[in-house]
């Protein structure tokens, strides 16, 4: 036989779409030549293959060999297709010989030895090949990533000499279980050691509740940054369908995937420093961003103001969509990027404006400048803003028994979700415009209250529906399924539009 057809599978954005690697020997001249829209990295798998096959005893068949990457019209990138394409040429040049190449998916790079590397991007590739009930063979160090996602016929392999004696039906690879305990995940803080600060822990415990976006601002060390960090301690886990969005993005950018699959949800946060494209992804090959990375889980922006302003505006589209679509010229790359947005940020350039001291030195357009980074637009998306005040000594100092515990906050965060996710399926902050009618309707003095805030221009529609939306989770906190009046009055807090004497 002088065509084999090896089955594989592409990479783009957090999809792998099916590839056919068709291998011809035909008379002519010996060459090689690589179709169907190979990049760099493809078309040098010619000279690692050839390496490969000669370092592991084969021959290399002096013919004209065509491969054809199959459809045509899918970019490929990487060296993710090495070994389809070995096997296709032993199989082709009868070296082979092995039945029911049909019934597998091959992934893997090869070394000029033969063994087989790792690649990225392996577990949207196993999910795909799972669907399509396809035995997979992956490089051994993709192989635990692999079996996650539940596909139980994964075959881990090291070398091409093993392959290939598994698939002539000699001694057979056993499906690969995942070996070792799971690796420690990082421990969080716990709420326990914040002092004081009842108003930012209550924000801290809505925002987990319902997903809410957070901006928390005050002066140099009230507890801000120590505040946010203790978000993921009171999260509530993801679901399997979530850990395994979440998982796929951090496999196309090859990070570990553990923590994804055991539930807990990312918390991401970058350094203001970090380049545009580290934040929000792209690239030649565009890779998924930081704001990718916190897919279903955190995106911690400390000094605010200072990130880039194009970068923030940027943003604004995920903010809304859940999605970050990176256009190059040759083609567009779309990933994941619903993430909660919880940030910290001084009032002014030196910090102390609005403290209650007079030590604030900065003028009032220095404030506004610096104010002035974070635009309207931005500030909109942003549910709960909360001044965190400086403590006092007393609270600082005076002992006092500790904070309440992450553990026991969660415990109502947990029951505040189960309670949206019975009602609608998805967390409060997911409700859609229709949803909101359903799910958040008003008495008639709640809907007297917000047409009054709206009628002073003070919120924006998006803003009185992101409000609606703080409204329903304050009501699943307390448990009731009405929204009342006070728990508007709540997410207006919230929003800084209201006063002792009413709304302003
Ligand atoms: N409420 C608090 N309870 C206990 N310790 C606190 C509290 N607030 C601040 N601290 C102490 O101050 C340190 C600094 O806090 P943190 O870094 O969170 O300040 P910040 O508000 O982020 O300041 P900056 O604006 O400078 O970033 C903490 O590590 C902690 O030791
Ligand atoms: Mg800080």
């Amino acid at each position: 036989m002088s065509l084999a057809i090896v089955h594989t599978r592409a990479q783009l954005g957090v999809d792998a779409p099916a590839v056919a690697v068709e291998v011809h020997l035909s008379g002519g001249l010996p060459s090689l030549s690589i179709v169907g829209l190979p990049e760099a990295a493809v078309k040098e798998s010619r000279e690692r293959v050839r390496s490969a096959l000669i370092t592991a005893g084969f021959d290399f068949p002096q013919r004209r060999i065509t491969i054809n990457l199959a459809p045509a019209d899918l970019p490929k990138e990487g060296g993710r297709y090495d070994l389809a394409i070995a096997l296709g040429i032993l199989q082709a040049s009868g070296q082979l010989k092995a039945d029911g190449l049909e019934g597998y998916e091959v992934l893997g790079e090869l070394a000029l030895s033969g063994d087989i590397r790792p690649l990225r991007g392996v577990l949207p590739a196993a999910i795909a090949c799972g669907q399509a009930q396809r035995v997979l063979i992956v490089p051994e160090a993709n192989a635990d990533e692999a079996v996650m996602t539940g596909h139980t016929r994964v075959l881990a392999v090291a070398h091409l000499l093993r392959l290939c004696e598994h698939l002539r039906g000699g001694e057979k690879l056993a499906p690969h279980q995942r070996g070792g305990a799971l690796p420690c995940l990082p421990v969080v803080p716990d709420l326990a050691d914040v002092r004081g600060q009842l108003q930012a822990r209550r924000a801290l415990e809505v925002a987990a509740a319902g997903g809410h976006n957070l901006l928390f601002s005050g002066p140099p060390g009230s507890g801000k940054s120590m505040l946010a960090a203790r978000l993921p301690g009171l999260m509530p886990p993801l679901s399997l369908e979530e850990s395994l969005q979440v998982a796929a993005v951090h496999s196309v950018a090859g990070l570990p995937v553990v923590a994804a699959c055991s539930g807990q949800r990312p918390f991401r946060a970058p350094h203001h420093t970090a380049s545009a494209v580290a934040l929000v992804g792209g690239g030649g090959r565009p890779r998924p961003g930081e704001i990718s990375l916190a897919h279903q889980g955190v995106l911690f922006l400390d000094e605010l103001p200072e990130f880039p302003r194009r970068v923030l505006e940027v943003m604004r589209e995920p903010l809304e969509t859940g999605e970050i679509l990176i256009s190059r010229a040759a083609r567009s790359t779309a990933y994941p990027a619903r993430f909660q947005l919880v940030a910290a940020m001084n009032p002014c350039p030196c910090g102390y404006f609005d403290d209650g001291t007079s030590r604030c030195r900065c003028t009032p357009d220095q404030i506004n400048r610096y104010q002035q980074r974070i635009s309207g637009p931005l500030l909109d998306r942003i549910d709960l803003q909360l001044q965190v005040p400086a403590l006092s000594p007393q609270e600082l100092l005076t002992p006092a028994a500790p904070g309440e515990a992450s553990a026991r906050v969660r415990e109502r965060v947990l029951v505040a979700r189960e309670r949206q996710l019975q009602r609608q399926g998805k967390a409060n902050r997911d409700l859609s415009g229709q949803e909101l009618d359903r799910h958040c309707a008003l008495d008639a003095r709640g809907r007297e209250l917000l047409s009054r805030v709206m009628a002073q221009h003070l919120l924006s529609a998006r803003a009185c529906h992101r409000l609606l939306r703080v409204a329903r989770t304050l009501a699943d906190l307390e448990g009731v399924n009405a929204i009342a009046q006070a728990h508007l009055l709540e997410a207006l807090i919230y929003r800084g539009k209201w006063t002792e004497q009413g709304v302003v």
